[in-house]
């Protein structure tokens, strides 16, 4: 049967640094009390011409590299990301075009923090059914164009960045299972309240900000993670040994560790980025990913357990025979 493998992954952060330190000089924090609740000591802020699409270009041209293909040969392109350039034509389309990649389906997918893991499920959809031969996917965001950065229970977490996958169509075992999940009853703990349909446009640009009841999402987080991951193992019949290497999103350094002790997983077989990262929203996965591929940690057969929490509240894994 086909499956949908990974053949080429890539990133890109921007080049400022916000450190906690900096953080210090602009809302009432201190680097310890960042370090000590959510792991993080610096994230990357996008410059201001530079956009979602910007970022989701370098990314995708190092996953594409990496992958030996070219633009004639990429059938479908999606780009998870909750900060697109526009209203559109959609950030996939944006880039479509800059990379000259020309008729094939192109869109953007929004479902925040977990919009990459919502994006490869799709993008495996495509594959396995005949759809799609060679797909282009990517978590992109300017995240920082949405923080409150006078509220310092927010703009600690948040950062910029983009990473990309290039799955190809195989007869041996790529993306093994997707699982995704919703439920729209939690927009009161985290979301951004205003968008086009509600006026926008009528709307001081301050407004249009993350809001989070911080402590309620991250027990929610917990929780919820832990159910997937049983609910992904159980899927597959498989044992918590069985899988190699946890790519979870980057949010906190605490929810990781807790979904690493579900899985009774040392933390040397979990890939962290959040420390230098902080949370990227729908880049964090593949940034995670390519930055341990890179380094060599992740080797071809590694099984992989990528999952993702976010507004919604959504959330969702991807099992991967690397
Ligand atoms: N610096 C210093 N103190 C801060 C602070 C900051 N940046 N942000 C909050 N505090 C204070 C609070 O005001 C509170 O003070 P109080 O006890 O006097 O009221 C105290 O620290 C504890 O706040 P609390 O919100 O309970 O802390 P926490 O341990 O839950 O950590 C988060 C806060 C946001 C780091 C944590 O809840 C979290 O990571 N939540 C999930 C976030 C997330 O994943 N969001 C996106 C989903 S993808």
């Amino acid at each position: 049967m086909t499956s949908a493998r990974i053949i080429g992954t890539g990133s890109f952060l921007p080049e400022r640094i916000l450190t906690n330190q900096q953080l210090e000089q602009m809302v009432e924090t201190t680097d310890l009390w960042i370090r000590e609740r959510t792991g993080i000591r610096q994230r990357h802020i996008a410059a201001p011409e530079e956009t979602t699409c910007d970022l989701a270009e370098q990314a995708a041209r190092r996953a594409m590299s990496a992958a030996g293909k070219g633009p004639e040969e990429i059938d479908l392109i999606i780009v998870a990301t909750t900060t697109p350039d526009q209203v559109f034509p959609s950030t996939a389309c944006l880039l479509q075009s800059r990379l000259d990649i020309h008729g094939c389906a192109a869109f953007d997918i929004q479902a925040v923090c977990t919009g990459f893991i919502y994006a490869l499920g799709v993008a495996n959809s495509f594959i396995r059914s005949g759809a799609a031969r060679c797909a282009l996917v990517i978590g992109a965001e300017t995240l920082s164009r949405i923080v409150d950065w006078s509220d310092r229970q927010t703009c600690v977490l948040f950062g910029d960045g983009a990473g990309a996958v290039v799955l190809e169509a195989a007869e041996t075992p790529g993306i093994i299972s997707t699982h995704l999940h919703a439920d729209g009853d939690y927009e009161s703990l985290l979301r951004v309240p205003v968008g086009i349909s509600k006026g926008y446009h009528k709307l001081q640009q301050e407004q249009a900000f993350i809001e989070m009841k911080g402590n309620e999402v991250f027990k929610m987080a917990v929780t919820t993670l832990g159910r997937i991951v049983d609910e992904t193992l159980e899927a597959n019949q498989m044992k918590k040994t069985d899988i190699d290497w946890l790519i979870p999103h980057q949010a906190n350094i605490r929810i990781i560790n807790a979904t690493a002790k579900k899985l009774r997983m040392a933390m040397d077989r979990v890939v962290v980025t959040v420390d230098t990262h902080g949370n990227t929203s729908a880049a964090s996965v593949p940034l995670a990913l390519d930055v341990a591929v890179r380094d060599g940690r992740i080797r071809r057969g590694d099984t992989l357990l990528l999952e993702a929490f976010g507004g919604g509240f959504t959330w969702g894994s991807v099992l991967v025979k690397y």
